[in-house]
């Protein structure tokens, strides 16, 4: 609920747990961040410092720059006196920096605003509630719109900011943060997702020192390596008590979260575009659309805010026909052939793939122009028929026969300097005028802020889509930006090109989904380097990682599901000895691993063992028993791999709390151990339960849900390294 207080021009703003509150205070109308945390009964307005010695606000303007570096501002500007970073930087016609916001009036309404041309939550089948705070700087001629959209059950507000330029003169954005906020340190900890390609979303945890400590990426797409989520959390905080901030960003490109920790021991929270390779114009009377940042505050420890970040990705983001249905099972031939297959290739492993029950072939890359290998024919989205001989819409139609769906392989955002596509447009590609780009993966990236390139790529991917039954699409991204330049844009305009991009993607995707629209979508880039928010409002699901190695899994899906749902993690079963790390595993425990995930398969079907390939039905069928429990269920981390070395251990429990999964993984075994103690959790503690082993009906048992989280289950040392078991416990 959004209650204004008239008399102490008080804004609070409830969730079921939480309250976020902002005052007016001054006669020049400062917005101040009063409070944010678990819910109070008051706006907390008394803990707000204004009057701190010897630097008071005053209407007279008096020490305001002092006053300004302290004071918790809701919107901070820049050049004006804090001197911590701003939400917003800017530079007008005379090359000037200063702007700073006042409080002009606001509204609050149950229809959550759409932010245009960019992912934005909805309210699907709940209600949300928005304040839309304005303010203005009249000496700069702008005027700002905050949003804080409340999702009131789930404890989540979600925040961006619309700069609407009423001057006459055009202003350029250099800096625009989507979430500013101001709260004291305390001894909260910094907790971020790092990595590299092939190893995504580990998580870290360190102190937070004085000064701007932040993650981004300047690299054109959220990244492999920094990730934009942010969270505060208080010492010792596990994952069923202590406190903790989340905080995330829908958006797919360059970002900036950080944390500064200033003089006075408080923290300012920002997260937004990067400001690197930025600056955008606003002309006169037009607006600018910053995306949107999402926060979440828990006492009840990190489950609750991953389960919350959960409930609003999959119910407020994700708006696939596919975001309450089973996904195929797929089988993708990337690593079943790489470049070398044509259509007898493929239609014998969907022939194979029939008889195990797969639901799907996704032919992956290599079909088009006449790449053979990663130097050629990005650009050029027509079939190379010496592969698929008989031509697609053949391919297609026999593999439909066979009783599978088709899928395909897309990379639309590239150029390959060996294709059609260069030769005719040489100039289609991002590059600075005058320097040759670097290429990466002997390719290019093509200049989507330009709009007939965009038409170019799309009308050719249209095409292809029309020509046969194409019901799944992957769509890849495999370098990251650099040389940055267009010569669409003039000089002054450069700096547009990184957001531009970005948006260029969103509308390429929003045509594909609405000239598409039962079109499963899975985006990719190069694994796990666009896995954000933003990409999720297009695809339900994103493909986690190029590794596809079960025990680097376990820890690339455990920081991916810190956040994320894990119906939108592209999981596969694949061959072994692992392709990338070379590591032999359990057919089962690869199994195991793919199942709390989309769930499908990255092999040779007809090379695989015979053993192995007896166990597909089965899997499948477990898929399909537990899909729905997986993919809307509660997560829960029981242990930690990546924590203690040793074994890993989560479950899934229905949000009627009637039945749970539970997948535990022993990664290397140990001489002379005891079984291992695991505390459940999630349980509805009056219910008594029923909890069964895979594989092992000795260890069953049956108990209340009270005695299963507070005394534990055990789990049975196994024999060998990379053993696992799946647990299925339900009410009796
Ligand atoms: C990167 C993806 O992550 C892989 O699965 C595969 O599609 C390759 N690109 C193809 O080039």
């Amino acid at each position: 609920m959004i209650t204004f207080d008239e008399k102490n021009r008080m804004f609070k703003l409830d969730t079921k747990n939480t309250t976020y509150s902002i005052a007016v205070v001054d006669e020049e109308g400062f917005a101040g961040h009063v409070y944010y945390g678990r819910r109070i009964s008051d706006g907390a307005l008394h803990t707000l410092r204004i009057n701190e010695n010897p630097f008071v606000p005053s209407v007279n303007n008096r020490d305001r720059s002092s006053f300004l570096d302290s004071f918790p501002t809701e919107f901070a500007g820049n050049n004006v006196g804090d001197y911590r970073e701003g939400a917003i930087a800017i530079k007008d016609v005379n090359g000037g920096e200063a702007v700073s916001f006042f409080y002009e009036g606001y509204e609050i309404t149950d229809k959550k605003p759409i932010l245009p041309g960019l992912p934005s939550s909805f309210a699907g089948k709940g209600r949300t509630e928005t304040l839309i705070l304005r303010l203005k700087d009249d000496a700069a001629g702008l005027k700002a719109e905050l949003y804080y959209t409340l999702f009131a059950d789930i404890d989540i507000i979600t925040r961006s900011v619309s700069i609407i330029n009423c001057g006459d003169a055009p202003v350029k954005l250099t800096r625009i943060m989507s979430l500013c906020l101001d709260m004291e340190a305390e001894d909260y900890e910094l907790m971020t997702l790092h990595g590299s390609w092939a190893r995504e979303r580990a998580i870290d945890v360190r102190p937070i020192g004085y000064g701007r400590t932040n993650v981004g990426s300047a690299r054109g797409e959220t990244s492999h390596q920094e990730h934009p989520f942010l969270g505060l959390v208080s010492p010792r905080c596990a994952q069923d008590n202590g406190e903790v901030y989340g905080f995330n960003f829908i958006y797919s490109g360059n970002f900036l979260a950080q944390v500064e920790k200033n003089q006075f021991d408080s923290l300012r929270v920002t997260m937004g575009i990067n400001p690197e390779y930025f600056e955008f114009e606003i002309k006169p009377g037009e607006n600018f659309y910053a995306p949107e940042a999402v926060m979440t505050y828990s006492d009840r420890g990190l489950s609750a805010m991953t389960q919350n970040f959960h409930d609003f990705f999959r119910e407020h983001i994700i708006r696939s026909p596919y975001k309450d249905k089973p996904r195929p099972v797929l089988i993708n031939n990337w690593e079943a052939t790489y470049f070398d297959f044509n259509t007898d290739k493929l239609l014998d492993i969907a022939r194979e793939a029939a008889k195990s029950g797969i639901e799907m072939l996704v032919m992956d890359d290599g079909w088009f122009g006449h790449r053979n290998d990663d130097n050629t024919s990005l650009g050029d989205w027509f079939v190379n028929e010496s592969k698929i001989n008989g031509g697609l819409r053949h391919l297609v139609d026999e593999v439909n026969a066979l009783g599978l769906k088709f899928g395909i392989w897309l990379e639309p955002e590239m150029i390959s300097k060996d294709s059609e596509a260069y030769k005719a447009h040489p100039d289609y590609c991002i590059k600075v005028k005058g320097r040759t780009p670097a290429p990466s993966r002997n390719q290019y990236v093509m200049d989507l802020s330009r709009p007939e390139v965009v038409d170019f790529v799309y009308d050719q991917v249209k095409k292809v889509l029309s020509s046969a039954n194409i019901e799944y699409v992957k769509w890849d991204m495999n370098r990251q930006l650099c040389d940055l330049g267009s010569i669409y844009l003039d000089s002054d305009h450069q700096g547009e090109l990184s957001h531009r991009y970005v948006l260029a993607v969103y509308e390429m995707q929003e045509r594909l989904l609405s000239d598409f629209p039962n079109l499963l979508l899975e985006n990719c880039s190069g694994g796990g380097a666009r896995f954000d928010g933003g990409m999720l409002y297009y695809s339900p699901q994103i493909w986690c990682s190029d590794d596809t190695d079960a025990v680097e899994r376990l820890m690339i899906q455990e920081g991916t599901a810190l956040v994320y749902p894990v119906s939108a993690m592209g999981a596969h079963v694949s061959d072994c000895p692992n392709h990338t790390v070379g590591r032999v595993t359990p057919f089962e425990t690869r199994g195991r691993v793919a199942l709390c995930g989309t769930f499908g398969y990255e092999l040779d079907i007809t090379k695989i063992s015979e053993e192995d390939r007896a166990a597909i039905p089965g899997q499948i069928e477990k898929y399909h028993k537990y899909n729905s429990l997986i993919s809307t269920g509660d997560y829960y981390r029981l242990a930690s791999y990546s924590k203690n070395r040793f074994y890993d251990a989560y479950m899934i429990v229905s949000k009627d709390k009637n039945e749970a999964i539970m997948t535990f993984v022993q990664v290397l075994g140990r001489p002379n151990h005891h079984s291992r103690l695991l505390k459940l959790s999630g349980l509805d503690p009056e219910k008594e339960y029923m909890v069964e082993f895979e594989n092992d009906e000795k260890s069953n048992v049956r108990a209340h849900g009270d005695t299963l989280m507070n005394a534990g289950l055990l789990v049975r040392n196994m024999w060998g390294d990379f053993a696992s078991t799946l647990v299925y416990i339900h009410s009796v």
